[in-house]
């Protein structure tokens, strides 16, 4: 009865895939349908709780395969409840004959469980109708269980929906976490909450304050890592997070599942308990969801044991100020003339050293100009970071030193794809520390540690504050080892661990 209940979801999902492939409304509104396999996955976590009348709320539903999910997975329950309230949001009414059709045979199956299934489909925005309610304080239903995959779109700065979430103090950039920060604003007590979504949100500070909700609101019970085939985004693998949360308020010394997976069909998965305090650590401003496998316990437990902060070396790293296609028309140029400057990209980043000039694709000079001298720095030693490692890279840190006595210029400009570390504004203390502390950057145990906690290509400038660094004196002698060229990858490690390691 189950497989021909979920073979019937299934195919009616798969329908409206095809059918909607060059739908405007698709794309628009990111319906990526979560294959009913997975479904059955999360709501396999959710634990039975002993009540005749459960609230049961999916927003953002498309068709329906998280509902069903959840109904099918009440089948193995051994006390079922007698009323189930269905709640699910989903904004576009073409969607909708396929959702009540999937719902049909929900309430069809629950029928022969003996279970009242009532249906409440509300073609309305979710996170408008949430938000506008939770300020008004309105009379709010409140569920016993929450299952989500909500679409994954930037949320604008000037948004109705960013205003909206703002005003009941949820400050997000995205719309899965305002649709995961509202849903947890609606969980009764001792309730659950299972979500999928990009793993994104577990560094960054873009997602520093949602995290802050999500720690606040709720206690992580697991949390599982995998890579997911979402067409959404043009068929790339994407790293993405299974969520479980419950009601309840979250200790250091609760344990933790953490579950990984190479893909989505889940036939092997690696599993780990952990304590709280190791996923998020406890003096963490960051508050990083960390998802630590066993063998990279002790990469962590090397970079804690570093001895400085960045602040502490009277260091700081920020994103190059200059983009450039904000500046002025005319001020860039790839020939340049006697007023132009050097400006510098991921494409300027040769063996170790910055070259410049290139023959690259973008224009290398920059004239300076009363518009953009404040975001000119003056010639120094920097360290540059990617801020976007390619995909053939090996590493996802990857540093390199900008000379002055290369790139001989009284000013320079560090574009935004760029993190450049300084000493308020200026060029760091010599060049051996440049070289030291590129070549710390390059190691694999910043590398290592960097994957420890990020599942993107992207480097923020607040993981870079977040590693600790070795001191100004082993960063000079590491600086000592790094000729014209950055030495290969397995003599920066052979040094770092000599020299910080021991
Ligand atoms: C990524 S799809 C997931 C669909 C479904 N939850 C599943 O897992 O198969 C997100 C769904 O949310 C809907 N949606 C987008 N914005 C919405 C909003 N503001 N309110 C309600 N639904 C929304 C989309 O139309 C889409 O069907």
């Amino acid at each position: 009865m189950e497989t021909k209940f979920l073979e019937e979801i299934d195919s009616n999902s798969e329908e409206v895939s095809i059918k909607r492939l060059n739908n405007a409304n698709r794309d628009a509104n990111e319906q990526f349908f979560t294959p009913v396999s997975v479904g059955l996955y999360m709501s396999s976590m959710f634990k039975p709780i002993i009540k005749s009348t459960i609230y049961f709320l999916d927003p953002g539903a498309g068709v329906g395969n998280l509902t069903a999910s959840f109904i099918a997975s009440i089948y193995n329950w051994a006390k079922k409840p007698k009323v189930i309230i269905a709640v699910l949001y989903e904004i576009d009414d073409s969607l909708l004959p396929e959702l009540r059709r999937s719902m049909d045979y929900c309430v069809d199956f629950c029928k022969n469980m003996d279970v009242e299934l009532r249906v409440v489909i509300k073609n309305e925005d979710f996170i408008k109708i949430s938000a506008e309610a939770l300020k008004e304080n309105k009379e709010i239903t409140k569920y016993d269980y929450i299952i989500l995959n909500p679409p994954y779109k930037k949320l604008g700065v000037s948004s109705l929906y960013k205003k909206l979430t703002l005003d009941i103090n949820i400050d997000v950039s995205n719309y899965y976490a305002a649709f995961v920060a509202l849903s947890l604003k609606l969980l009764k007590k001792k309730s659950q909450l299972i979500s999928i979504t990009p793993r994104s949100f577990c560094n960054g500070l873009h997602f520093k304050a949602f995290r802050k909700i999500i720690l606040e609101s709720a206690k992580i019970e697991k949390l599982h890592k995998f890579k997911f085939r979402n067409d959404i985004f043009n068929d790339v693998l994407q790293e993405t997070l299974i969520m479980f949360l419950t009601n309840n308020k979250q200790k250091a010394s609760d344990k933790v599942e953490i579950i990984e997976s190479n893909n989505d069909d889940f036939s092997n998965l690696v599993k780990a308990r952990k304590e709280f305090s190791d996923v998020v650590f406890p003096n963490d401003n960051e508050n990083i969801i960390r998802i630590i496998k066993e063998e990279d316990t002790k990469i962590v437990d090397t970079m804690h044991k570093m001895p400085c902060r960045i602040e502490e070396l009277g260091i700081n790293v920020s994103t190059g100020p200059v983009v450039d296609f904000r500046e002025k028309l005319g001020l860039l140029s790839y020939e340049g003339d006697l007023l132009s400057i050097p400006i510098i990209y991921p494409e300027n980043f040769g063996e170790g050293f910055i070259i410049w000039p290139i023959v690259g694709r973008k224009p290398g000079h920059l004239k300076e100009d009363s518009s953009n001298f404040n975001r000119l720095r003056p010639s120094g030693f920097y360290v540059l970071v990617k801020r976007f490692s390619s995909p053939e890279e090996k590493r996802r840190v990857v540093a390199s030193v900008y000379d002055p006595f290369k790139v001989r210029s009284q000013y320079v400009a560090f574009d935004n794809k760029l993190n450049y570390f300084h000493v308020e504004k200026s060029g760091l203390g010599g060049l051996n520390i440049a070289k030291g502390l590129s070549l710390y950057l390059n190691s694999s145990l910043v590398d290592h540690y960097f994957r420890t906690f990020s599942g993107s290509t992207q480097v923020n400038v607040s993981d870079l504050k977040g590693l600790k660094y070795p001191t100004v004196d082993n960063m000079e002698i590491l600086g000592e080892s790094y000729g014209d060229i950055l030495p290969s990858q397995k003599q920066i490690d052979i040094t770092v661990r000599d020299l910080v390691l021991q």
